[in-house]
């Protein structure tokens, strides 16, 4: 294997190029009509892909096991968000279009430690355990 064959095996392995990651719950309490009447759950996770767009890429996932703060939605950096300091961002109560918005306008903007979270976003971060942070799905 030549040096630049490994070095693209290497930047591969840590995931370069990676783009920013935005995680929604959608398990037993974040994206249900039981917890959430009234919210449209489906139509906003479109939105989020739609605000999105290219810039990122938007999975649900189960259970984060934040449920008192549902709805979650992690933003993890991308590559070059992570080396210049960006980790993932936690965020509670997203139940409003707005706040949908501001995350897609982040995500453009580069996410997690190229840019800061825009408008009111900042009030809905929320601290996690390690051990639910750890929890994180790859
Ligand atoms: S369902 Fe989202 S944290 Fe439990």
């Amino acid at each position: 294997m030549s040096r630049r064959e490994r070095d693209g095996a290497r930047d591969r392995k840590r995931g370069a190029g990676a783009p920013v990651t935005v995680t929604v719950c959608r398990g037993c309490c974040c994206g249900t009509e039981a917890k959430h009447p009234g919210v449209d759950h489906a139509g906003q996770y479109e939105r989020l892909r739609t605000a999105v767009g290219s810039a990122g890429r938007v999975r649900a996932v189960k259970c984060l096991d934040v449920c008192t703060q549902s709805n979650v939605v992690v933003v993890g950096p991308s590559a070059e968000g992570r080396a210049a300091g960006g980790r993932p961002v936690w965020l509670g109560f997203v139940l409003m279009d707005d706040m949908i918005d501001e995350i897609g306008a982040w995500v453009r903007a580069g996410g997690p430690g190229l840019a800061d979270p825009p408008g009111l976003l900042d009030l809905q971060l929320i601290s996690v355990s390690r051990r639910v942070r750890e929890g994180l799905p790859e």
